[in-house]
């Protein structure tokens, strides 16, 4: 036998047995986004290499070390994508979104070349926001109490939110001076990617994983004491808002993300549940992409949870299998084996949610009986010479104790279309 070929490391099958809990998160965020009046759109998984490298950020850990990317036939450098935004702010400009404001939401796969961990993944999935052409906490706020709200229909306890402000980019400049001057006063006991990110990007030092770093960090001056009236007063406008919607926060000043368009608000959905890679939903105002990329100057703000980690989350609290067929049926004899689709087709045309499966490939009575118990359907139907002559369909339930019946066509739909408890 040939060598078996195996996915990639950190990209993953998501085999059936999962896909409800999928679903459930899936459906879920749909149906919230679509009563909150946001317009789902699908961009390609891969832009050019350049889109990111202007938008992410040059010196940040997903353009420097993270991204697939390659050169086409053409020569030119393309990338998969590593998240949403860039890519949505692009079409958005390209298609002359930005006339009005747009509320807009994606899903779908992502890609970064980490390294693979528990919650941390190669390829994984976000459901992500972006509103483009509003400015005001207003929106902020709405973000947020939308992510609150898919937390608590997908019965998701125990999140905890964070919350910071960046600042405009003037705060963000005269802040960064006061930062290089502690971090250099104290370059000797960061680390490598610390001391090299210190003139470049210190505010990505603020966010360093390394414990002796974090230690100098943690002495580090704040930006929330440099920030401006008008900073200060739209962070406050969102606090006052989740306190009157009585959802709980935590203002972070280190919270500083790992893409550099944002500005102002910035959170985080954070879990204790899944050990390191905790996070499961973040976002924040990016109000200076849109012209970055070559647009008209247009306030935005989005938000991305991982998918991969809610599931895993739900997964934890033990929800949701797939619902169990309704009925399978199964056929003895040639005539009864031919007239088992056209029955199968009467009582989907009659209901339409009907979970049926037909016994496929023939085989003895005992054999097929078997093949409906393993499905797990609720009932066994059964079409053999008998019940053809008679006009009837065998009913016999195979999750509880009941006499086998057999059903003429009308009361059969009538049997099935019942609601069970
Ligand atoms: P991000 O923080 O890079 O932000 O990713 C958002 C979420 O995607 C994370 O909180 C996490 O749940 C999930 N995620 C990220 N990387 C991985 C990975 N390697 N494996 C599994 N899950 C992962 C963004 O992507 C921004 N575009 C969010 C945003 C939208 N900001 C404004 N609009």
């Amino acid at each position: 036998m040939s060598k078996s070929i195996q996915a990639i490391r950190g990209m993953h099958d998501i085999l059936p047995e999962r896909i409800p809990l999928w679903q459930r998160v899936e459906d879920g965020a749909r149906q919230i986004l679509s009563a909150y009046g946001y317009s789902e759109i699908r961009t390609p998984l891969v832009e050019v290499t350049e889109l990111f490298k202007r938008s992410i950020g040059e010196v940040t850990d997903i353009v420097e070390k993270e991204m697939y990317s390659f050169e086409d036939r053409n020569g030119d450098s393309l990338s998969l994508r590593p998240e949403g935004t860039a890519s949505c702010v692009r079409a958005a400009i390209e298609h002359g979104l930005l006339m009005q404001p747009q509320r807009l939401w994606y899903r779908g796969p992502m890609f970064r070349y980490e390294r693979p961990q528990r919650g941390r993944y190669r390829q994984f999935h976000q459901i992500g926001v972006e509103v483009l052409g509003l400015a005001g906490p207003d929106i902020d706020l709405e973000i947020i109490l939308m992510t609150a709200r898919l937390w608590r229909v997908l019965g998701i306890g125990k999140v905890r939110l964070e919350l910071n402000s960046l600042g405009d980019p003037e705060e963000r400049l005269a802040y960064r001076q006061h930062l290089i001057d502690y971090l250099s006063a104290h370059a000797d006991s960061l680390d490598d990617d610390s001391r090299r990110r210190l003139h470049s990007n210190p505010l990505r030092v603020l966010d360093t994983k390394h414990p002796e770093s974090q230690a100098i960090v943690a002495g580090a001056p704040l930006l929330t004491e440099h920030l401006g009236e008008t900073s200060r007063a739209h962070l406050d406008a969102i606090c006052r808002g989740l306190e009157a919607a009585g959802i709980d926060y935590q203002i972070n000043p280190r919270l500083v993300r790992g893409l550099d368009y944002y500005n102002r608000t910035v959170f985080e959905w954070i879990t204790e549940e899944l050990g390191a890679q905790g996070t499961i939903c973040a976002g924040g105002r990016y109000d200076g992409l849109v012209e970055q990329l070559g647009g008209r100057a247009t306030p935005a703000v989005g938000f991305a949870l991982g998918v991969e980690r809610l599931v895993e989350l739900l997964e934890l609290a033990g929800h949701a299998s797939a619902p169990p067929l309704d009925a399978y049926l199964i056929a003895m004899g040639e005539q009864a084996q031919r007239e088992a689709p056209l029955l199968a087709e009467r009582l989907r045309d009659a209901l339409p949610a009907l979970r049926l499966q037909l016994h496929c490939g023939g085989g003895s009575f005992k054999s097929q009986f078997k093949r409906a118990d393993k499905s797990g359907a609720r009932h066994a139907l059964v079409l053999g010479e008998t019940e053809l002559e008679r006009g009837v369909v065998g009913v016999k339930a195979l999750r509880e104790e009941a006499a086998q019946q057999e059903l003429e066509f009308e009361a059969l739909v009538d049997y099935l279309g019942a609601p069970r408890g």
